[in-house]
């Protein structure tokens, strides 16, 4: 009598504890959508000036995914002249591999079309088939430019790719531990890097971060990754380049997405290591140690150089950390 009564309890509050959670969960969501801005589409004039169909390409690789579906394409934003960069990145995280495809991104020389550099950007592409131009001035302000088009190059000519990495070309890129995180991720919807969770705009006209009362009134950003590196499920880049219609452009291209984001009501996901708590994008230097690299999916601040030296140790030696 006394044990079915116990049991019957059990399966009371047990019951109960569900019913409590999903109702908890429910309301999250709700308090999560409410907060959403209703979004309306920017003024045409704003939207031209970020949308892809503005400009056009000047070098390109269109059956770049014809005859593959990556599960990985690491796209790179460079300048025209970071040509030393590109080199070490071919030879060092992003060297051809068989379920990954590294691409490199560039706006015009501020020399022009007609340059010295954009030659020899041609020859470099005819060589290595691994650089897309298009023919928006590549400048600092114009790296948001420069993020949307990556997305709408991923939604044109590889939409069949799994997973897309956006990460800088001054950055340590582990990945042998990236492709074993993706295995268990998330196939859709999902974003992840270094979460900034607390980013404010700054209003002093010194900083490089400067951002006018005018461009970006509120007081706040919503949760964005660091632009050094994040990961994304590849139907995000259409999604995103979707929701660039409602979101004017601001020269901060990481928080930009953020806020692509946030109309689509997406959230980023935090990427730390469940055992150790460490963050898997490190986004400050860190001294090169074998074995504490082979922990992180990416650490940023390496010059071309220094990216040569520390893969060769890398690579051969991380399996045995
Ligand atoms: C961005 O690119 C456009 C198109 O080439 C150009 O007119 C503009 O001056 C550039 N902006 C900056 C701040 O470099």
């Amino acid at each position: 009598m006394k044990i079915t009564f116990y049991c019957r309890l059990v399966k009371l509050l047990n019951v109960s504890a569900v019913l409590v959670l999903s109702v908890l969960l429910l309301l999250s969501r709700i308090r999560f959508r409410r907060h959403l801005p209703k979004p309306s589409p920017i003024p045409a004039q704003d939207y031209r000036l970020i949308s892809p169909e503005t400009y056009k390409y000047i070098l390109n690789q269109p059956a770049a995914c014809k005859h593959r579906s990556p599960l990985l394409v690491l796209m790179v934003p460079v300048s025209p002249g970071e040509r030393t960069a590109r080199e070490a990145i071919r030879k060092t995280w992003g060297a051809p591999g068989s379920n990954t495809l590294t691409m490199f991104y560039v706006g015009l020389p501020e020399e022009g079309p007609t340059s010295h550099l954009q030659d020899s950007l041609g020859k470099e592409s005819q060589q290595h088939g691994d650089i897309i131009q298009m023919d928006f001035l590549d400048s600092y302000h114009n790296l948001t430019i420069k993020t949307m088009m990556i997305m709408n190059w991923l939604a044109t000519y590889c939409p069949t790719a799994s997973y897309a990495m956006k990460v800088d070309a001054d950055v340590f890129v582990n990945v042998f531990h990236l492709i074993r995180q993706l295995s268990g991720s998330p196939r859709q919807g999902y974003i992840t890097g270094s979460v900034i969770a607390d980013g404010r705009p700054r209003r002093d006209s010194n900083s490089k971060w400067h951002l006018s009362q005018d461009l970006y009134p509120q007081d706040s950003f919503p949760p964005y990754l660091s632009g050094a590196g994040y990961v994304f499920s590849t139907d995000l880049a259409e999604r995103i380049s979707g929701a660039s219609r409602f979101v004017r452009m601001i020269p901060l291209e990481d928080v930009y997405v953020g806020l692509c984001l946030r109309v689509l009501g997406v959230q980023p996901t935090y990427s730390q290591s469940l055992l150790t708590l460490t963050n898997l994008f490190e986004i400050q230097k860190l001294e090169y140690e074998r074995c504490t690299f082979a922990k992180r999916v990416i650490v940023t601040g390496f010059k071309p150089a220094e990216l040569l030296l520390i893969w060769q140790d890398f690579s051969q030696g991380h399996l045995s950390c």
